[in-house]
């Protein structure tokens, strides 16, 4: 069990898009042609290199879930299922566990389409135009973000995930901050404080002062509504942040109970990996441009500091895709997420992220169907999802399709939702 111990799963934790089921019955969900469990007989997945891909993805056919108030009950071959009240039959589709999007920017209002167009005909990408999103973001009412967000989630489970993280980061003022993850909670446990996304336009002439103001009050009046803190350390953006002030606010931010997670090497070789592998986080994202040394830190991180690959962004930005098959081969933790975000990739398909995982980085469709679901949930540091097994929550993402395979084979259709068992 490659870091399961260190999985914690927090006292509530509602799936995406529900605002909490209310108590049901046993549900059978039956006919289910390929059922993906991500988990082996022990409730993990198997690692041994001698495994069939079937055996590492805990895979049976002819299958049946038996799910009570949303955790899953049973798991076996439909023909030994149990008696249940309600029965549901897939009728020979595939399940899968639902996808766990562990890195999104969902509280924002307004769009960047045009920066998209421009760059696309070869203005570069370095985080500029999140300022555009800080105006659109602050002038926007909470009813209309939230009502944004309801839509977003919506979208999400219409593609099958049923986990989201959602970070701060376009409000970069206390009052803004604190609303936008106060609004983000209301939909998810997985609330993120990133008042370090940059330096918002006010603050450029004393960027020190933004630092104090995101460590001290800032800090004090976001932390009560957020788990995690993470910082864009990007020293090849003027807008992001330098090692030495990324430092800071990690230490600020585990200072007042927050878990760590960071955005790193996304534009250039930098610090973030090995400042997200120092802090012991939970999680380093991008991880696009990495020096040799950078993939050391995180084989030897594995099992704490998971390496989120966000390959949407970089369709979305014309960049080098990660090397993916690299850190697989060389033993690192990898998650697949959307990154989902006005700027550089405003996309919330796992399933499209799987095709160009699949497609794009030489992941084959297990290993990307694993970090998407298995891998989100250790980026989240979280036991409870990413698999279908006894205990864990009954989040099921049903394919119009025969096999998981599909979800890289047919891109671009709509065949995955998050499965209601209401
Ligand atoms: O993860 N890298 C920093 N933040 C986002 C982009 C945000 C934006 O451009 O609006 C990201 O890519
Ligand atoms: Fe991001």
């Amino acid at each position: 069990d490659r870091g399961g111990a260190a999985m914690t799963t927090p006292a509530s934790s509602r799936p995406v898009g529900t605002g909490g089921r209310a108590a049901s019955d046993a549900v059978l969900v039956t006919g289910i042609g390929e059922l993906v469990t991500c988990a082996g007989a022990d409730g993990t997945i198997a690692v041994d290199a001698a495994a069939s891909v079937a055996q590492r993805l805990g895979l049976l056919r002819d299958a049946a879930v038996v799910a009570v108030d949303g955790v899953v009950e049973w798991v076996g071959r439909a023909v030994d299922a149990p008696a249940a009240d309600r029965r549901l039959d897939l009728g020979g589709r595939a399940v899968v566990p639902g996808f766990v999007d562990s890195h999104s920017h969902l509280v924002y209002a307004g769009d960047r389409a045009g920066e998209f167009s421009a760059r696309m005909a070869g203005t570069p990408y370095d985080g500029g135009g999140i300022g555009v999103s800080v105006s659109a973001t602050r002038a926007a009412s909470d009813d209309e973000l939230r009502a944004l967000l309801q839509a977003r989630i919506a979208e999400m489970r219409a593609l099958g995930t049923t986990t989201v993280e959602i970070k701060s980061g376009y409000g970069l003022s206390i009052a803004d901050e604190e609303r936008s993850l106060r609004l983000a909670a209301e939909f998810t446990d997985e609330v993120t404080f990133l008042g370090a996304h940059v330096v918002p336009p006010e603050a450029r002439a004393d960027r020190a002062a933004y630092v104090d103001l995101v460590c001290g009050p800032m800090l004090q009046a976001c932390a009560p509504h957020a788990r995690w803190i993470d910082v864009f350390c990007e020293p090849a953006s003027p807008h992001a942040f330098t090692e030495a002030e990324a430092r800071r606010v990690l230490v600020a931010g585990r200072d007042a109970g927050l878990e760590v997670r960071v955005h790193g090497n996304q534009l250039a070789a930098g610090p973030g990996v090995q400042l997200a592998v120092e802090f012991e986080a939970a999680s380093v994202d991008h991880c696009t441009f990495l020096s040799p040394a950078d993939v050391d830190a995180l084989v030897g991180a594995a099992g704490t500091t998971v390496a989120t690959l966000l390959p949407g962004v970089e369709f979305s930005t014309r960049s080098p895709y990660p090397d993916a098959r690299g850190l697989l081969d060389a033993g690192v933790d990898v998650a697949l997420a959307s990154d989902c975000n006005p700027g550089t990739c405003n996309t919330a398909s796992l399933p499209f992220v799987i095709a160009l995982a699949v497609r794009e980085m030489r992941m084959t469709s297990a290993e990307a169907l694993v970090a998407a679901t298995v891998g989100g949930a250790r980026a989240l540091r979280r036991g409870d999802i990413g698999r279908i097994a006894v205990g864990g929550r009954a989040d099921l993402a049903v394919l119009e399709a025969p096999s998981f395979e599909h979800l890289a084979y047919r891109p671009g259709m709509p065949l995955a939702r998050a499965l209601d068992l209401t």
